[in-house]
């Protein structure tokens, strides 16, 4: 087996293993705590899924780096991701979509990217609730369970449906969020806030959805469905327009066919 397959290998056990404890712990009274705001919140289960999947990943392989949301605290993660460009890294998020979690809706995700000098190389989504799982390796195409996924071929934004999100900080009147809803309203076929970005990026590879947009994302919510969506044929790039990479903090995510227009709605 080539390493790149061991580390795809490896990714999705420790996933798999994290869903598992996360879905035992579903139904109890887990202890929840505020991070920025009443909308931004962490549970015990955030912390146990996390603690799991640094020490598998410490334990196969003790000279990768690791970021993780939970241990990053009050660090900038963009600071911490320019300075790691050698090496291989691994960025997690423990549970993604930790209010979904909270209310039992089954729709979160342990988020695992797989960075070689800076550049991701493998993707694993898993949501444990609903047994799905998505990957990618670099050059190799992108999967949901074992079939190969592609994004959408829907060329008109009046048929397509996004999905955006609102970062932690912007949960208040008058967010940008708010502004860039209203800007799209009438002009798509409909919007999604899921609630789970990592699992949002697998919905456009998969092609269920056309297009997804969102500020203010950390890496962590990123690295992984950002490969599996550009293996699946999609494009990322900033509001800008610029090619999307880890220490970018807008993201617009598409099929490719209507990121053109969905850009230009989104100037303002
Ligand atoms: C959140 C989810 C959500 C997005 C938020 C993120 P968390 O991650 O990905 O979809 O809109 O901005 O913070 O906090 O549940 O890991
Ligand atoms: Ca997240
Ligand atoms: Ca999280």
């Amino acid at each position: 087996m080539n390493m790149k397959n061991e580390y795809l290998k490896s990714a999705i056990q420790f996933a798999k293993e994290a869903g598992q404890l996360i879905l035992e712990n579903m139904n109890q009274s887990n202890t929840i705590q505020q991070k920025l705001n009443h909308a931004d919140l962490v549970t015990e289960v955030d912390q146990l899924s996390e603690d799991l999947l640094r020490k598998q990943i410490k334990t196969m392989y003790p000279d990768h780096w690791i970021l993780s949301e939970e241990a990053t605290g009050q660090e900038d993660p963009f600071e911490i991701i320019k300075k790691e460009k050698s090496g291989i890294g691994w960025i997690i998020d423990p549970i993604d979509g930790t209010t979904n979690f909270i209310h039992r809706i089954p729709h979160f995700a342990v988020s695992i990217g797989i960075v070689n000098g800076g550049e991701p190389m493998i993707g694993v989504v898993y949501n444990p609730a609903t047994d799905d799982l998505y990957y990618a390796v670099k050059g190799e195409g992108a999967f949901h369970n074992e079939t190969s996924i592609q994004v959408s071929k829907e060329s008109g934004i009046q048929q397509a449906v996004l999905a955006t999100g609102f970062p932690s900080k912007e949960w208040k009147e008058n967010s940008s969020v708010s502004k860039q809803i209203h800007a799209l309203t009438g002009k798509c076929r409909n919007i999604r806030l899921l609630g789970a970005a990592s699992l949002d990026l697998c919905f456009v590879a998969k092609g269920l959805i056309s297009g997804f947009w969102h500020d203010e994302l950390n890496p962590w919510d990123t690295a992984a469905g950002l490969l599996i969506l550009q293996e699946a044929g999609g494009k990322v790039t900033t509001r800008c327009g610029q090619l999307y990479n880890l220490e970018n903090r807008t993201l617009v995510a598409s099929n490719g066919f209507i990121h053109d227009s969905l850009l230009k709605l989104l100037q303002f």
